[in-house]
């Protein structure tokens, strides 16, 4: 099989990496893709939202699937036109890819179909958003509809804070028209889980559990990124709690889509809080979670090829998912400043040193070659360094050993990856 994979980070790495390993690939190219998928695919200089010049490229290579690994591109429609053009693609269409794409929607979605989720408001117009918070509980969370890069959350402890917080989505638009709509709902604890499936419109199939560390600073401080770190499986994603979101939210979910005439092909990855009162839903996203991704797919068994194959061909419930009785750690290595002001350009040495190690992984994200072929950083998040080990302990301690293998100047990680497994 031709396969071109869409995207360009870490998340689209680790995918292009198992998709090299499968029997069934023969050519594999990623647009616009990194540095280091260039060891994996052959990388072509077009941009996940130039669909058009996707579809021309996907005709003329004579691709038999496309990957869509973004968000961006699958909420923006690349899986219509590339169906359109009669190209197989594994992904969710527009209309299912709403899912990620419209926080009021997948609230909407949620109530309707007794999901259990935070309980919250829908807003248009921000003078009902202020009269709203007068009544409020606090601490409460103000989320702009639409994509906004994970950075469209706000947890406000006041009423001052919460009132800022609308003014700032709703009136300056700083998340753009991603905020011109916006949900208000209730503040959770307890921990959190990211739990991805595959999925072929009716039929859901599970992975191994993981879970992220959002904030920038060790402790979980400071602003929210796209994610530092991951580790899978989860210890807190018990069976009792695998068990209660089979019955309540998982095929439910696929049900739902299915039913409101949206079938979801693809990956849906729930964004899960273990509240007292059990799961509940804190987003969905339509792709697969980048770092999740990269703990994840390193321990799967399957042929990923054959199980995408599946979701497109409906035929998901043919097969086992089945992941190693091991357990993977991933520290990502940023540059200084993420993800406000950070410099680019900055050479990294030391990489190659993954290739000869059974277990490790050097994921790229930020990076390209420069004029004189030099490895340098290209983006915030730089390297995603995943090890595994037979426990999570054991994983931890690999992976951190291997962040002191590559450097670059203004290498900036967290220490506390996993520690709430220690
Ligand atoms: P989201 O993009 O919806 O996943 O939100 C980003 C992060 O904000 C989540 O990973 C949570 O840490 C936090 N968050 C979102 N919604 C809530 C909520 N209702 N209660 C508490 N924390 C939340
Ligand atoms: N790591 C969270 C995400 O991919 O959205």
């Amino acid at each position: 099989m031709n396969i071109l994979i869409v995207g360009s980070g870490g998340r689209e790495h680790a995918i292009a990496m198992s998709v090299s390993k499968s029997p069934l690939a023969k050519k594999i190219y990623c647009a616009p893709g990194n540095a280091g998928i260039s060891a994996v695919a052959q990388c072509v200089p077009i941009g996940a939202m130039e669909f058009e010049k996707l579809v021309s490229f996907a005709k003329e290579k004579e691709i038999d699937l496309v990957i869509v690994g973004m968000d961006d591109p699958l909420v923006g429609g690349l899986v219509d036109e590339m169906e359109a053009a009669g190209i197989r693609t594994f992904g969710p269409r527009k209309n299912a890819a709403i899912l990620e794409g419209s926080k009021a929607f997948s609230k909407e979605l949620m109530k309707k179909y007794n999901i259990p989720t935070a309980a919250y408001e829908t807003f248009d117009d921000a003078k009902k958003a202020f009269a709203y918070l007068e009544e409020a509980a606090y601490p409460i969370v103000l989320k702009a509809d639409g994509l906004a890069l994970g950075k469209g959350v706000l947890i406000c402890n006041t009423k001052e804070e919460a009132k800022d917080g609308v003014k700032t989505i709703m009136e300056d638009k700083k998340f753009g028209d991603a905020g011109s709509r916006m949900v208000i709902e209730e503040f959770m604890t307890g921990r959190e889980v990211s739990v991805l499936s595959f999925v072929d419109g009716k039929t859901i199939k599970i992975m191994s559990s993981a879970q992220d560390h959002k904030r920038a600073g060790d402790g979980d401080t400071g602003l929210n990124t796209g994610g530092m770190g991951t580790f899978s499986p989860s210890p807190f994603y018990t069976d009792e709690v695998d068990e209660y979101c089979k019955k309540y939210i998982y095929q439910a979910t696929v049900d739902a889509m299915a039913k409101e005439g949206r079938p979801f092909q693809g990956v849906i990855f729930f964004g899960l809080m273990l509240t007292k009162e059990g799961p509940k839903v804190l987003e969905y996203n339509a792709r697969f979670g980048d770092p999740e991704a990269q703990v994840v797919l390193p321990r799967m068994k399957n042929d990923i090829l054959e199980v995408m194959e599946a979701c497109v061909n409906g035929t998901l419930d043919e097969i086992d998912l089945e992941f190693e009785d091991s357990a993977a750690v991933c520290v990502v290595l940023a540059s200084e400043g993420y993800p406000l002001h950070y410099e680019k350009g900055l050479p990294i040495s030391g990489s190659e040193r993954f290739e000869q190690e059974e277990g490790y992984y050097c994921f790229h994200a930020g990076t390209k070659f420069d004029e004189g072929g030099n490895l340098v950083t290209n983006g915030g998040r730089v390297l995603g360094i995943t090890a595994k080990g037979p426990d999570l302990r054991q994983a931890r301690e690999n992976a951190y050993k291997a962040t002191e293998w590559v450097q670059f100047e203004n290498k900036y990680m967290r220490s506390d990856i996993g520690n709430a497994i220690l």
